[in-house]
């Protein structure tokens, strides 16, 4: 039973009438008259006391075929013209697309949007409500004002499933506030070259990192079956392996043996399985020149038989006209797609066309009825589960959530904990607050850099496009004299007699194929004459980078005291100054492996190369994890063993559940020199109690007998004396409370 539950207000009644049904246009066949559901007695699928499999049943055996048609059907918001097509044609699902919108943009009108939309639906025979799905994929980023939390990247960087779990639960306060019930997003994607315009959608490189990050879904459906009462139907996207195409080109061609696609994109998916989600959106990309929308052993054998998915499948933006790679339905690519096990078409213009094919290929026998009655079944369960029958307009109550203080003081500890340092020369981080700043870089002041694509409109963009706090004023906020921080983009007019100088540079939005790299992945001309003002000044430079992927910045880093990766922290930049003021010391740790050169590409953990900085990395304040060599050997050579320096070998570790879930748990050791002198290398060893180590970072592992050993990574073996480095994994089973030993060596 997936854990969807309504949170919608009761509609007055809901109204149902005989509606003329005037087919007009080209395609469709005018829809055959249906059975008209009696207002005064409530039908068996009208009965919320009955079990949801017989109200399916009850509500199929009552649709005529352009019934069933239309539900496989989801329109562009934009594309229904007049807004009567809705009733006509009898279309299941509308979405808004990237740049979608409303006028004016703000929440109150989205949900005037949504019911009125609903309403439509309504008229029909059946009266069947719509589902409207969007893409909040970093908060409500389509409304104007909407909290906006770090994108999956920084997500994946905080390695706090529970928090990601309470981040998608506020999203789904804030979508329900607008009527809308699905929310097209997590992306579980495991992101391999980061060249990829998509990196910043994905958790992290492993598929460990993505897969403990599904606790987004039971944010956004409910904290459990039963429980939650803002809940949306979340989404498991893209299916499969979008992130581990060659030269990470959008929409490319995953060439791996079935034994790497296992093992790298599909566990996430299991575990998305596992916790109910209740649709998956398949990938625009092929698997060894097989696109996904036309696999049926990806889509039907593996996910809907061996996986169990019980959900619905959608297809992705007009990924089904595209199969044949010229633009224009055909009725072969609507059979494939359908036959192929997707269940929704994201049509999303020429509905009349398509449903016209489709009711051609049913006719014709080439698509079965039983395969239009799955695809129904499965996707009106979903629309029981969500309680649209019961409740289809918008519960107001949340529509005053979008943009709260709570939601964006949650989205601020999220950006704290996505900030991952990865440098901090004599310490020079934190900032003391009394510090004579000068602040520079493109994106030290806005917004629309520091929130990415995907932010009111598909591609986002530089500028006040939304309502929160830059990172320069964030700054500002963080000091009791604001008039000792002086911002000028460019760096122009800074001189000596700073404490530091803070260069916020990075990239600026960039969505999907868009975002491609197959060049350089530097600095832009701007920034680098930013930092080069600054480096002649002489005053120490911190540089934040606010990006959605790591750069190629080895040539850069020796210039610089600081390095912190901010990604793309959304609306409430003043999470980033606490980092830099060590209000709160980062804790983040880098999701994905950071390339020496963007020659590298793609690198990743465990391929045997040697990243500028490794998955896994971060440091905190007081911490001593030695700079990497910001100019690695590209072949590691062997390190001559150091003479051992005195030390007593004295080290402790602390054990800490991060967070857990049926079945499984984060923890985190923080093993501590607390010696009189430094540690050349340390080992941690503790009883299992049963449980298995799924993934882990920050160490190396070995289990024998039940117990598991980690000893320090090459960069963080070296600890002086008080300091602290800690490492981290997932593992199935319980936690208990293991007592980890610390030996020096
Ligand atoms: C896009 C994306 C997908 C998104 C869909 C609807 O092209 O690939 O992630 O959910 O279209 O906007």
């Amino acid at each position: 039973m997936s854990p969807l539950l309504s949170r919608r207000r009761p509609s007055a009644a809901l109204a149902l009438c005989v509606t003329a049904l005037i087919a007009t246009g080209t395609g469709a066949a005018p829809p055959e008259p249906a059975a008209t559901a009696r207002a005064a007695a409530a039908l068996p699928y009208q009965d919320p006391s009955l079990p949801v499999a017989d109200r399916v049943a009850d509500l199929l055996s009552r649709m005529s075929l352009d019934d069933k048609l239309g539900q496989m059907t989801q329109i562009e918001k934009d594309a229904l013209v007049p807004q009567s097509d809705l009733a006509t044609y009898r279309i299941g699902s509308v979405l808004s697309g990237g740049d979608s919108t409303v006028s004016p943009n703000n929440a109150q009108t989205w949900a005037d949007t949504y019911d009125s939309l609903q309403r439509t639906a309504l008229t029909t025979p059946l009266a069947i409500p719509m589902i409207y799905g969007i893409d909040a994929v970093h908060g409500h980023n389509a409304v104007r004002g909407a909290t906006l939390f770090p994108h999956n990247i920084g997500l994946g960087a905080t390695r706090d499933p529970a928090l990601v779990q309470d981040v998608g639960h506020a999203v789904a306060e804030e979508v329900s506030g607008t009527g809308i019930d699905w929310d097209f997003a997590p992306c579980l994607c495991v992101a391999r070259n980061d060249r990829w315009g998509r990196t910043y959608e994905s958790f992290g490189e492993t598929p460990e990192l993505p897969s403990a990050m599904t606790t987004f879904i039971t944010g956004l459906q409910g904290q459990a079956p039963g429980a939650g009462p803002a809940s949306v139907l979340a989404t498991a996207k893209h299916y499969i392996g979008d992130g581990g195409t060659s030269g990470g080109v959008d929409q490319g061609d995953t060439q791996v043996s079935e034994a790497e696609l296992r093992a790298v994109h599909l566990p996430p998916f299991k575990e998305a399985v596992r916790r109910g989600v209740g649709a998956v959106m398949l990938s625009y990309s092929s698997w060894n020149g097989v696109r996904s929308h036309a696999n049926k052993y990806l889509v039907t054998d593996v996910l809907k038989g061996e996986l169990g998915f019980g959900g619905f499948v959608v297809s992705d933006w007009a990924a089904v006209d595209q199969l044949d790679g010229q633009t224009g339905f055909t009725g072969a690519e609507v059979a494939t797609a359908v036959n192929a096990g997707v269940d929704m078409v994201m049509v999303p213009h020429d509905y009349k066309k398509f449903l016209g094919l489709l009711r051609g290929e049913v006719t014709a026998g080439r698509v079965p009825q039983a395969r239009i009655d799955d695809a129904n079944r499965r996707i009106l369960t979903k629309k029981f589960q969500l309680g649209l029958f019961e409740k289809p307009l918008t519960d107001r109550s949340y529509t005053g959530t979008v943009g709260s203080a709570a939601h964006r003081s949650l989205a601020r500890q999220a950006v704290r904990a996505s900030q991952v340092l990865l440098k901090n020369d004599g310490g020079v981080l934190p900032l003391p607050t009394s510090a004579r700043l000068f602040v520079a870089g493109k994106s030290a002041d806005d917004i629309g850099n520091q929130s990415g694509g995907w932010t009111v409109g598909w591609q986002g963009r530089s500028g006040a496009v939304t309502d929160g706090t830059t990172i320069l004023q964030g700054i500002r906020a963080a000091v009791p004299d604001p008039s000792r921080v002086t911002y000028d983009r460019y760096g122009n007019g800074i001189g000596s007699g700073y404490t530091a100088a803070v260069a916020v540079v990075g990239e600026t939005p960039y969505a999907e194929g868009r975002g491609d790299r197959p060049g350089s992945l530097g600095l832009d001309q701007e920034d680098l004459q930013t930092l080069a003002r600054l480096k002649a000044s002489g005053v120490p430079v911190v540089v934040v980078l606010v990006s959605g992927r790591p750069l190629d910045i080895a040539a850069q880093l020796p210039d610089w005291k600081a390095l912190l990766a901010a990604w793309l922290p959304g609306t409430e930049g003043a999470g980033v100054a606490d980092v830099l003021f060590g209000a709160y010391a980062p804790t983040g740790k880098l999701p994905v492996s950071w390339m020496s050169s963007a020659a590298q590409e793609p690198v990743n953990d465990g391929d045997g190369k040697v990243p500028l900085f490794p998955y896994g990395y971060g440091l905190t304040y007081g911490g001593t994890q030695p700079d990497p060599d910001p100019t690695p050997t590209p072949t590691p050579t062997p390190t001559p063993t150091p003479t051992p320096t005195p030390t007593d070998g004295a080290c402790t570790a602390a054990f800490r559940t991060v967070s857990s879930w049926q079945g499984g748990y984060q923890a985190e050791v923080t093993v501590k020199n607390t010696g009189a002198a430094a540690l050349t290398g340390w080992s941690v060893d503790w009883d299992l109690g049963g449980s298995t180590i799924a993934s882990l970072w920050n160490g190396t592992l070995t289990t024998a007998q039940g117990r598991a050993t980690v000893r320090n990574a090459a960069f963080n073996g070296s600890l002086s004396p008080g300091a602290t480095v800690s490492f981290g994994f997932t593992a199935n089973g319980t936690a208990g409370t293991p007592a980890p030993h610390c030996a020096a060596g």
